[in-house]
């Protein structure tokens, strides 16, 4: 059997680097090359920077390293997008055709392309939210991601290119703090409880959106990028879900662990970039083909958050 070389872009990311750890523990470090146009540690090797748009070096690190695989993760979130909209389109957009492009003249075994709830509009059904709906995205992250879903399934379609693609609910981790998105609350939210602050909610407290805990989704992902190809049907982004909840739930979910913690609600921009979204999920079709099934709701993801989050301040404060 060929070796397995994987090559992750935006490895620092919120997704990327739990993600690199769990394909290192299950390939094995060598196997698993992670690139970013940021360093965070010295022990990330094999590191390599990489600027998405570069595609003359992305060419070379997958020449060099004999790469098979891609995870693409590099790409700017919604909130963030939506200050350089053509920053954004162009990275996300452009960075993907680069890697379709190599993955068909290199025949990689296999991409990993995530796109997101932001694929949804305002003319999407809100519940319960079907696999095929109409999507008229308003956020630039949103519609480069939904021309990436498509243009997945056309290199599948045209070239026979194995790419596989999830629509991550929002993603809730310890192991960083994510930047520009509007779901990144329900990441904030814990940070400030565990140390004693009161959490300025930049969501109304009734907006339910679908969220994910950061180990189903990896686990997910892994499990799609294994499954058996011709299981398949989708190439343009499996729905995926978990939970869906708003502020206010979190926020008394939270509390039984912190009776004291205090929230208010100051709504900014990204009210509407949330409303824009749908509150839950249908995703039978990845249940169906690939057999997918969530482990943690909401207070199972809760404890382990506050149970992660007290040990790495108590860590860091000695
Ligand atoms: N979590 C992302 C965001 O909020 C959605 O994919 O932008």
């Amino acid at each position: 059997m060929k070796t397995r070389r994987i090559l992750i872009t935006g490895a620092n990311g919120q997704l990327g680097r739990v993600l690199a750890e769990e394909l290192r523990q299950k390939y094995g470090r060598d196997a698993v090359l992670v690139t970013d146009i940021q360093k965070i540690s010295d022990d990330q090797a094999p590191f390599e920077f990489l600027d998405i748009l570069n595609t003359v070096r992305l060419k070379e690190l997958v020449g060099d390293y004999h790469i098979t695989e891609i995870y693409h993760l590099a790409a700017i979130l919604s909130a963030g997008g939506e200050f350089n909209p053509l920053k954004t389109w162009n990275i996300n957009l452009n960075g993907l055709i680069s890697i379709l492009e190599l993955a068909n003249e290199f025949s990689l075994d296999r991409v990993f392309f995530p796109s997101t709830i932001a694929v949804f509009g305002k003319t999407t059904p809100r519940m319960n939210t079907p696999q095929d709906v109409p999507l008229l995205p308003t956020t630039v992250y949103g519609i480069s991601k939904t021309s990436g879903e498509l243009l997945c399934n056309y290199y599948h379609k045209r070239y026979n290119v194995d790419v596989r693609s999830l629509r991550y609910p929002g993603i809730i981790s310890y192991q960083s703090i994510p930047a520009g998105g509007t779901t990144d609350y329900a990441v904030e939210i814990f940070h400030a409880a565990v140390k004693g602050e009161k959490y300025v909610c930049f969501l109304k407290e009734d907006t339910r959106l679908p969220m994910m805990y950061i180990d189903d989704a990896i686990r997910g992902t892994i499990e799609l990028m294994e499954a058996d190809a011709s299981k398949l049907g989708i190439r343009y982004g499996y729905n995926l879900a978990a939970m869906s909840f708003t502020p206010g739930e979190l926020y008394e979910a939270i509390r039984t662990y912190y009776p004291n913690f205090e929230i208010v609600y100051e709504p900014d921009f990204r009210q509407q970039i949330a409303e824009s979204w749908t509150e839950s999920i249908d995703d039978s079709e990845a249940r169906k083909d690939w057999s997918w099934q969530e482990k943690f709701d909401l207070n199972a993801m809760v404890e382990v958050m506050i149970t992660e989050l007290r040990k790495y301040y108590q860590n860091s404060a000695q």
